[in-house]
């Protein structure tokens, strides 16, 4: 393998934004952090120094990292953090896939401003199966706090309360000239009328889905979380956090400038609406200075838009890299995922500010994740280490009710639960399927479900209690959407396959950095092949001590 890229990663303590002046923990100075371009087949090596006063790592959110767990990057799933001052060098293979992905860290909330693009390109003598773009351009969707966002987590989790919202979304690091003060903070786009670009979008932003549209432009999807799909038509993009959207766009309407612009999808039934939109500029080359033309953007909670967004996007069996769905599986789940209750560390504790005087955490199977911090899971794994997990994690939930009707569903064994380390165990190879069901115990909403290591297939989805008698007639095994994150819709279940062709921890989570911490996550753990090349090699040199 070749080494492509060797970026020096310096996580700097000081950033001065100047549309709101404070200290960041941001990759080389910037924010959003730098690209990284590489193609299929390529190694990636990237040194992080950590010289921020936090504990970091980095994730490549989306990357298969086949037999190199090693460089995922979960704290204390993976690895240890690396500690301020101390460095770590990732080093993975880049291959069967093509398209977008993007990196973060994945430590307390840093990745608020510890993000940045990865693109994955055809590897020479291959092409996308479009025309090639005129230009490629990333545009990640951000969300910004005027306070430290660790603060703002850790205050949050230490009284049980919902954490503070942010005051900003941001499109590449700037908020749009909606925004009070902020006219100078914006994105601009410079296109060529006649010319077709290829926008790589991604959703950043901690807690928020968002719409994504373009005023008097429709937008082309061509591929979705590194994976091709049918070319879709649409004038509105949904992306949850953690996806990402490939869209082809053509500079073909009356030279002038247009807004882009995203607004939260929030699908959290009866929340007030955030009224924010940021927005960028798309500026025709050669148009003089003009109030641009807005979008009419979808209401923060129509979810029949989302809906019809998500459910309408096909894989592309021609993809190179198109396996097939497994007709056989082997592991069967029906897992639960939603907000709970966990008691007070000291009961009747003042301090505890969630509903009943409890703390708010989210569990799947009434399973509340706590992580480990002694070592990380993916150490114990290879060393056989007992004590830092156990593998009982339930493939069932501890009963059944009425998950989605918020009346009928309140039910006290469930609302309060507990914390725990549960994974679940697989062989290599297995078939896995997974019924995601959301819960409404606490609220009714959309929880974007991200696995690493895998990419799985979305066989169907829908509103409701999952009925496997009629739901499992809709499975689509024909061309079904390829994704590592999920939007299991509001209210509703979403059905998920996929081979873990791959040994090592694999963390399954919520993508709203909010409910992380509640505990809304498990892992695979996967078992090592017959063969030393089916299975994990050891760990690389300077692999971080916890
Ligand atoms: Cu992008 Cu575990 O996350």
């Amino acid at each position: 393998f070749a080494l492509l890229a060797s970026s020096s990663f310096a996580s700097a303590a000081i950033v001065e934004h100047s549309f709101h002046k404070s200290s960041i923990t941001a990759v080389n100075g910037s924010l959003p952090g730098p690209t990284l371009r590489v193609k299929e087949g390529d190694t990636l090596v990237v040194h992080v120094f950590n010289k921020s006063p936090y504990n970091l790592t980095i994730h490549w959110h989306g990357i298969l990292q086949l037999f190199s767990g090693w460089a995922d990057g979960p704290e204390y799933v993976t690895q240890c953090p690396i500690r301020p001052g101390q460095s770590y060098t990732y080093r993975f293979n880049v291959t069967k896939q093509e398209g977008t992905l993007w990196w973060h860290a994945h430590a307390q909330w840093l990745r608020a401003t510890v993000y940045g693009a990865l693109m994955i390109r055809p590897r020479s003598g291959r092409s996308y199966p479009f025309p090639k773009p005129h230009r490629e351009v990333p545009i990640l969707l951000g969300e910004w706090w005027n306070a430290n966002v660790v603060d703002v987590e850790t205050q949050a989790a230490a009284v049980g309360a919902a954490p503070n919202d942010s005051d900003a979304f941001t499109i590449n690091g700037r908020p749009g000239d909606l925004f009070p003060c902020s006219s100078k903070h914006t994105y601009r786009l410079k296109v060529v009328h006649g010319k077709t670009y290829l926008l790589r979008l991604i959703n950043a932003a901690l807690n928020n889905q968002f719409f994504f549209k373009i005023a008097n432009h429709k937008m082309t999807v061509v591929g979705v979380d590194a994976s091709y799909t049918n070319p879709y038509i649409t004038d509105v993009v949904v992306v949850a956090p953690g996806q990402t959207v490939d869209v082809l766009l053509t500079a073909d309407q009356t030279p002038g400038r247009y807004y882009m612009a995203a607004n939260p999808y929030i699908s959290l039934a009866g929340a007030p609406a955030i009224n924010r939109t940021t927005t960028g500029i798309i500026v025709y080359n050669g148009t003089t200075a003009s109030r641009p033309i807005m979008p009419v953007l979808p209401a923060f909670n129509d979810t029949p838009t989302a809906y019809k967004f998500f459910s309408s996007l096909t894989g592309l069996v021609t993809s190179p890299f198109w396996t097939g769905v497994p007709r056989q599986i082997d592991e069967h789940m029906f897992v639960t995922v939603g907000a709970n209750l966990v008691a007070c560390d000291a009961p009747g504790n003042a301090s505890c500010q969630g509903p009943f005087g409890l703390k708010l955490a989210a569990s799947m199977n009434n399973a509340s994740f706590q992580l480990p911090t002694k070592l990380s899971m993916l150490e114990a794994f290879f060393r056989n280490v007992d004590g830092i997990y156990t593998t009982d994690f339930p493939a069932t939930p501890p009963l059944q009710f009425d998950y989605t009707n918020a009346s009928n569903s309140f039910n006290q064994a469930l609302l309060i639960t507990r914390k725990s380390t549960k994974v679940k165990k697989v062989k290599f190879n297995a078939t896995v399927e997974v019924v995601l069901q959301n819960t409404a115990l606490i609220g009714v909403e959309s929880h974007p479900i991200h696995l690493h290591g895998f990419n799985f297939y979305v066989l169907a989805q829908g509103f409701g209690n999952y009925n496997p008698a009629i739901d499992a007639e809709k499975f689509n095994f024909v061309n079904p959407q390829e994704r590592n994150t999920i939007a299991v819709p509001v209210g509703g279940w979403a059905v998920i396959r996929f081979r873990a062709n791959n040994p090592g921890v694999w963390f399954i989570h919520c993508h709203l950095d909010v409910h992380l911490p509640w505990g809304l996550a498990t892992a695979f753990v996967v078992e090592n092949g017959p063969t030393p090349e089916t299975s994990l090699p050891p760990p690389p040199p300077d692999f971080p001590k916890c």
